[in-house]
């Protein structure tokens, strides 16, 4: 199947559902605090999307999902499920992942927040996600080969001695949540499909202070580090443009250019 080339009318509904899930992580950020539930988070985005922002939250009842949000502590790598007796302590790190869907369209990002005082360890872990996610969004433009993002992005967290998660990937996104491109997070530049503008998928990076190797909770949703060492991850939906990129879900924190060319 040939990947999805988004319309400008599609983009317009794109950048209106990636700035509410943006909205969303925002709003989120001043709950985050120790003695408070992942559940009680989970209710919070719940109401706020559909009583605020009138979208629906889309990991509900996807392919059986219980929750309105993926709420990953520590050593879960992703999907986790909010829970009432999940009580957040000061040093812990919490991936709060978000998708919205409005208008058809989704809107998919997700934020590893410190709650409280964190490590040393975490706040770095912490920062080289982040920055593998923004190394990867450079990269992106039209004729640049995907394979290009997930080289960087490995490059980055195994030189400060991280490693990056294998089984789970970025996807093309729009009318549909998880859709083709996928978008690994490790790779060999020069690879891959070639970007064209009018692509829209996610950027994703799972990366773990250990070993990479990860398992499935038999839950059949969370998803640990083997070692029970300490992942972190960030996503954005990216638009590529006529000249690079654009951030579909931006926040006023992030430290990168909302919209910018390869380097
Ligand atoms: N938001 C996740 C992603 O980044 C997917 C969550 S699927 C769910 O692709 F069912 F767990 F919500
Ligand atoms: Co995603
Ligand atoms: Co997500």
């Amino acid at each position: 199947m040939p990947i999805d080339l988004k319309t400008p009318e599609d983009i317009e509904k794109m950048r209106a559902v990636g700035a509410l899930a943006a909205a969303q992580l925002e709003m989120i950020e001043a709950h985050i605090r120790p003695g408070i539930s992942t559940g009680e988070l989970d209710r919070i985005c719940h109401d706020y999307t559909v009583n605020v922002q009138h979208a629906i939250p889309a990991p509900l009842n996807y392919r059986g999902f219980p929750k309105s949000i993926c709420t990953s502590v520590n050593h879960v790598v992703c999907h986790g499920i909010p829970t009432d007796d999940k009580i957040l302590k000061n040093g812990d790190i919490i991936n709060v992942d978000v998708t919205l869907l409005k208008d058809e369209f989704h809107g998919d990002t997700s934020k590893t927040f410190i709650v409280g005082k964190g490590s040393v360890l975490a706040e770095r872990l912490v920062q080289i996600t982040l920055e593998c996610l923004y190394k990867g969004i450079r990269q992106v433009g039209p004729g640049v080969h995907l394979g290009d993002v997930g080289h960087v992005i490995q490059v980055h967290a195994e030189k400060n001695r991280f490693s990056v998660v294998r089984e789970y990937c970025g996807h093309g996104i729009g009318r549909v949540f998880h859709d083709e491109p996928q978008v690994l997070h490790y790779g060999r530049a020069g690879t891959g499909i070639v970007l064209q503008p009018g692509m829209t998928f996610t950027i994703e990076p799972m990366i773990n202070a250990g070993k990479a190797a990860v398992k499935l909770l038999p839950d059949d949703w969370t998803v640990v580090t083997k070692d029970h060492k300490l992942t972190a991850q960030f996503e954005h939906t990216i638009l590529v443009t006529d000249t690079g990129y654009e951030i579909l879900t931006y926040r006023s924190d992030d430290t990168i250019e909302r919209v910018g060319s390869p380097n």
